[in-house]
């Protein structure tokens, strides 16, 4: 008997930690060359209009500068006069940095400064002087509402009766919902450091949660078919933001072009909210319910908002037709456009917006039927995806509500708001559930064992800090049946096999199962290339007779016949096989999706306002997960992006201006340690065997869903007062 224990389900350390922690993991900004030039961006200061004038000639005076790149002195380029698209591009015609005199939002970048150092190209860019002719600008969506049209977005077809079963039922509530634009503040900038090859072909590293997606652009904008490569081993977290290529990458690109230098430009924290966000967004959601609490009508209607010449969508109201069970359904999605830059995927695009608002309505109806919380959801609970018709290939949400609530101690909840107390505080029990859509995306990847034993499988997709080099790490392992520290996996890096953008909690599902493919197939040729040795004991043997263990080939009936992958290797040459997956086609006949229960307690000081999050409980069903640590970690984060979304951020735009005021870590709060309590994570079992075949969902966007709600929902239960505008700062409990 072996005693070779599945990698997959370890809570496996991160490989790549110790080259984080020793300050060898190397990010897009740290890659130098020698006589390196430093691009600094010369932003906008009007929302909207055009550059009469760009006089750089003090800027230019200054030894060491340069070139001060405009719109007027830019390289041609291919096709910069078609609409091009990235893989993550919204509806519309792309931003083009650079491209004519038009100012499209405050903060657009209108000048590259390029000097022989960052300090140098930032006080030159000071010196820019930048004429406009100013026109009347609008950014903001509480006023621009009504212009709001349609979103180019699938939302479901209206079903049932809402209007009749809305007014015909006797609990019902109809309230608005309002969030706030927030940003992604990664902790690493967005920096392109090009590196101009003999030869003109351009080396770039790149901050980008899709190395391959940003290799296309530059060729595709450039005209630069075949001369790009893109690398990005390390990315200190995205969250979305990385998911298209952001300006400083086509700034650097022209700059390296025009100098046939290679060119670094970084973007400053402030400049870090001059592209995507998240939307603000205004919901509307009516519910009614009958005597018991089945849902009788569920309408939600939301409105976004984006730039001028995109229409960014997500999915924000389908959760509402398919959280719970209900015959009748109303959803509606418009988008209203601004002055503004379009907004971005951020963490749970979509579900972060829309679950929140369903959550905190169905606490409000529970509280107007006088039902629990979390039996109203029971009572509701919805065996089939009512926007699809289709059975879910599994939904272990039952558990999660019964073992979350077990843990936090949920029956012991008294109804009333205000009911729960302790000396000045205020005790708050609030529930929400949480979903996110378990999708797969074509990718591939490749296996290749080494002369020492050594396994390396690559693709190129990206580990925005979630663990991806580890978990890629002990699927291989396990398919192999190697030991871990003898696999080494590659990515960020676009001469790789193709792998989608990392984003959409998919790249498990999906990289994920390209790596296994693989490991499959390289076993296959492992044994054919056995069985050509001269007396091969494994003649004759098809795959169903071998087995591999520990690095080494074992005939089945005979253990004791066996090879070291090693050897094989060393006799035959390296040995490499190459696997593209696509979704399997069972996929189409089920509706797939991750869910969660999470139950918060909050304590409001009763003079003062203050809120504090004491406990957290979030209960997971993701299918199976790979690395119990890394899952873990990935939930933790997203309860703490959940609790900033309720009581912290918000970026405040001054509409005099067109222009945000809190573009930094000071003013944009984030929760820090003191704001997080221990937060317990559970992953209740379940088994799919729809998903894919590691039956894995994913687990990146599922744990910030659901927690904005939760936390509002028990600062009503504390406070009795329901704030509806998101964040709940203490003046609007007071
Ligand atoms: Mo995520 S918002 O799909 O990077």
């Amino acid at each position: 008997m072996n005693t070779f224990s599945s990698p997959v389900g370890q809570p496996l350390d991160r490989v790549d930690g110790p080259l984080k922690v020793t300050g060898q993991a190397r990010y897009a900004a740290e890659f130098g060359t020698p006589h390196l030039l430093h691009g600094s961006v010369v932003s906008s200061t009007i929302a909207r209009g055009r550059v009469r004038s760009i006089d750089s000639r003090e800027a230019e005076a200054l030894p060491g500068v340069v070139l001060v790149l405009t719109h007027q002195n830019r390289p041609p380029i291919a096709s910069y006069d078609e609409p091009y698209e990235d893989d993550d591009a919204a509806e519309g015609s792309p931003f083009r940095p650079l491209y004519n005199d038009r100012v499209l939002y405050s903060g657009q970048p209108l000048a590259l400064v390029v000097a022989e150092s960052l300090e140098l190209a930032r006080h030159a860019g000071s010196l820019v002087r930048i004429a406009y002719d100013s026109e009347p600008h609008q950014t903001d969506l509480l006023v621009a509402r009504d212009q709001a049209h349609e979103a180019p977005a699938e939302t479901p077809e209206p079903r049932g009766d809402f209007a009749g079963a809305f007014a015909a039922a006797p609990h019902k509530i109809e309230q608005e919902y309002v969030t706030p634009v927030e940003h992604h503040n990664p902790m690493e900038m967005h920096a392109s450091t090009v590196h101009y090859q003999p030869g003109g072909d351009l080396l770039i590293h790149e901050k980008t949660q899709g190395v391959q997606n940003c290799q296309r652009y530059v060729e595709d904008v450039f005209g630069l078919k075949g001369r790009i490569r893109v690398l990005s081993p390390f990315v200190g977290g995205a969250f979305g933001s990385g998911l298209r290529p952001q300006y400083q990458l086509p700034l650097a690109v022209m700059a390296a072009l025009k100098l046939k230098r290679s060119v670094r430009v970084v973007l400053t924290r402030q400049q870090m909210f001059t592209f995507g966000y998240r939307p603000r967004s205004i919901q509307h959601l009516s519910l009614a319910a009958n005597e018991t609490g089945q849902l009788q009508a569920v309408g939600h209607r939301a409105i976004g908002q984006t730039s001028r010449f995109e229409d960014f969508t997500e999915h924000e109201v389908e959760w509402s037709g398919m959280l719970y069970r209900c015959d009748n359904v109303s959803l509606d999605y418009r988008l209203a456009p601004l002055d503004v830059f379009t907004p971005i995927d951020m963490r749970a695009p979509g579900a972060t917006l829309g679950v929140y608002a369903l959550e905190c309505a169905m606490d409000e109806l529970a509280h107007a039927s006088g039902i629990d919380p979390l039996q109203l959801r029971l009572v509701n609970f919805a065996e089939r995806n009512g926007n699809q018709d289709k059975p879910y290939s599994s939904k272990e949400l039952r558990a999660c509500y019964a073992q979350g609530a077990e843990r936090f101690g949920w029956a012991r909840r008294s109804m009333e708001p205000r009911s729960m107390r302790e000396g000045h505080e205020l005790i708050g029990w609030g529930m929400a559930t949480g979903v996110w859509e378990a999708m797969q995306m074509p990718a591939s990847a490749k296996a290749c064992l080494e002369p020492d034993g050594r396994l390396v499988v690559s693709s190129a997709t990206a580990d925005i800090g979630t663990g991806t080099y580890t978990v890629m790490t002990q699927i291989a392992a396990a398919a192999m049946g190697v030991a871990l520290d003898k696999v080494e996996f590659r990515l960020g890096d676009s001469s790789l096999s193709q792998a989608p953008l990392e984003g959409g909690s998919a790249t498990v599902s999906s990289v994920g199962s390209a790596v296994q493919q693989a490991c499959a197939l390289l076993q296959a040729k492992v044994l054919d290339a056995v069985q050509q040795f001269p007396g091969s004991p494994f003649a004759g043997a098809s795959l169903d007779d071998v087995t591999f263990v520990d690095g080494r080939l074992l005939l089945k009936r005979d253990p004791s016949v066996h090879v070291d992958l090693g050897e094989v290797v060393r006799s035959n040459g390296t040995l490499e096989a190459e696997a593209r997956v696509e979704p399997g086609e069972k996929r189409k006949e089920w509706a797939t999706a991750t869910h969660s229960a999470v139950f918060v307690e909050v304590r409001v000081d009763e003079a003062l306002g203050t809120i504090r999050v004491a406990r957290v409980v979030s209960a997971i069903a993701a299918g199976r997960v790979v690395n119990p640590k890394t899952a873990g970690n990935q939930i933790v984060g997203g309860v703490v992006w959940g609790i900033g979304m309720a009581l912290q951020e918000e970026t405040l735009i001054d509409h005099r201006l067109g222009r945000y005021m809190n573009h930094n870590l000071a003013e944009y709060h984030v929760p820090v340690q003191t704001d997080v309590p221990d937060v317990e994570v559970i992953f209740v079992e379940e088994h799919d065997s729809v998903v894919n075949d590691l039956g894995s969902k994913g687990v990146g966007e599922i744990g910030i869903i659901g927690v904005a709600a939760a936390v509002a929902n028990a600062v009503y239960h504390a406070t009795g007062r329901r704030v509806r505008d998101l964040p709940i700062t203490l003046d609007k409990v007071l």
